[in-house]
């Protein structure tokens, strides 16, 4: 018999033995978020903006309601919440809407941690390319831990972007209370070099703008922690929904409102203008002006499936889901530290990095230095043939698996690429699940 949580999602009734460990690439989808999209499709399906018909208006009533409820679901306002189309148009739209807002420029620093995902990192340097910025790096220690204090120490005048996960998807470790203190850092210390009297100029200090932005990649972080984005502080917040219960293709793009009146467009189009003349247009207000062309209407509404089923999952309070969720995964986490432990101490089995208990969410990227004959993709063939999906690879981060001192102790690479192999769970995975997976690791081992 299914936990309540798996029995809702279908793949696992289609393919009864799928092991499916590879929920921080993407998460199954459950039946109320397929149905939405499929009532939408077969009920109230139009294009938006100027369809003078009830069908047109009930489409765009729907793209609004979910612009609406993802505001809330992170605490932000509707016009501060973009669609983009994942992580990386997420960045994409920030990094062009800088350059052409030229907010960037030569001998500025974009610092960033060694531990990005390529999402985080190809657009910024695309930024440096384009702006004669320069990219400055901040290294983590073998605990998985951000170093506040030395990121602090390398923040100058001259840094406009600080950029960081708040959860990496090679460690799985979690940066939401490091990034807290960058964030005071940077009201507190940089800007106004006084400390505030009392908690609302706290509050007040947090809603202005001024270099460096913050800017927090959420997009494994959100799956398994509430992320409220005033709470946080931080200038611009980005993730994607897939990784969050809807279909592929959307993603958010959140900045303070304050950054979005000193930003412009990075692309242009239909949907976005105000007026069009001979030489040249004038652009509506956010967040309009950034969603040029058709949106993804189907998808938006898929977000809105996905957000109402979060609110079923905890009776109607989306803390209460988290909450419901994070007590179902606890004890497989705990349980797959225990098993890579032995493993460790048994066959040289190595977890990048952490094996803390605290501050992490369901995601173990390993390394072995006793099949250092054997690529990890074979290795991720082998679980493949036991219907086990894992993830074999150097999980979007090259710098970060190239940064590793292999040579003491551990293990492949493929061409000129080191590689990991990774696991990661969600509420739908069962103690079984592990079991099994383990159980096949050791016999490859
Ligand atoms: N970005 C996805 C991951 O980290 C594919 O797995």
């Amino acid at each position: 018999m299914y936990s309540d949580i798996k029995k809702e999602f279908p793949i696992f009734h289609n393919n009864p033995w799928l092991i499916y460990l590879d929920s921080a690439a993407t998460l199954q989808k459950p039946q109320h978020v397929i149905d939405r999209v499929s009532d939408f499709l077969s009920k109230d399906y139009a294009n938006i903006h100027r369809g003078w018909y009830s069908l047109s208006e009930r489409s765009e009533e729907l793209y609004w309601q979910a612009r609406k409820k993802v505001a809330q679901f992170i605490n932000a306002e509707d016009d501060e919440v973009i669609f983009t189309s994942n992580s990386t148009d997420s960045v994409n739209v920030l990094v062009w809407s800088l350059i052409r807002s030229n907010t960037i420029k030569e001998w500025d620093v974009i610092l960033l941690s060694t531990l990005e995902h390529h999402a985080n990192l190809l657009p910024r340097q695309m930024l440096a390319e384009q702006t004669w910025a320069i990219l400055e790096r901040i290294d983590i220690w073998d605990d998985g831990k951000l170093d506040v204090e030395r990121c602090k120490k390398m923040i100058h005048e001259k840094t406009k972007i600080v950029a960081l996960t708040l959860c990496s998807n090679v460690t799985g470790m979690l940066w939401l209370d490091e990034i807290k203190k960058l964030v005071d850092h940077k009201h507190v210390k940089i800007k106004h070099k006084k400390i505030p009297s009392s908690e609302s100029e706290v509050w007040s200090l947090k809603s202005e703008v001024s270099f460096p932005y913050i800017v927090v990649d959420a997009s494994q972080a959100i799956v398994h922690k509430r992320v409220d984005v005033k709470k946080l502080g931080v200038d611009v917040c980005f993730f994607t929904w897939h990784k969050l219960w809807a279909h592929t293709w959307i993603g958010v793009l959140r900045w303070k409102k304050e950054l979005l009146k000193s930003l412009t467009p990075g692309r242009v189009g239909w949907g976005a203008i105000e007026k069009v003349t001979r030489e040249s247009s004038t652009y509506l207000w956010s967040p309009d002006t950034f969603e040029p062309g058709t949106p993804n209407l189907v998808w938006a509404v898929s977000l809105l499936g996905a957000l109402e089923y979060l609110e079923w999952v905890g009776s109607w309070s989306i803390d209460a889901a988290y909450s419901k969720l994070e007590e179902i995964e606890w004890p497989l986490i705990s349980y797959c530290l225990k098993e890579f432990w032995e493993l460790e101490k048994q066959w040289k089995i190595y977890l990048l990095w952490s094996k803390d208990e605290s501050n992490r969410i369901g995601l173990f990227s390993f390394v072995t230095k006793e099949i250092w004959w054997l690529s990890l993709w074979s290795f991720g063939q082998t679980f493949a043939t036991k219907d086990i999906c894992i993830r074999c690879g150097a999980q979007c981060a090259h710098i970060f698996h190239e940064g590793i001192s292999w040579e003491s102790w551990a293990s492949t690479k493929t061409g000129n690429i080191w590689q990991s192999c990774r696991i990661s769970l969600w509420a739908y995975n069962e103690m079984s699940d592990l079991e099994k997976f383990f159980e096949e690791l050791k016999e490859i081992l």
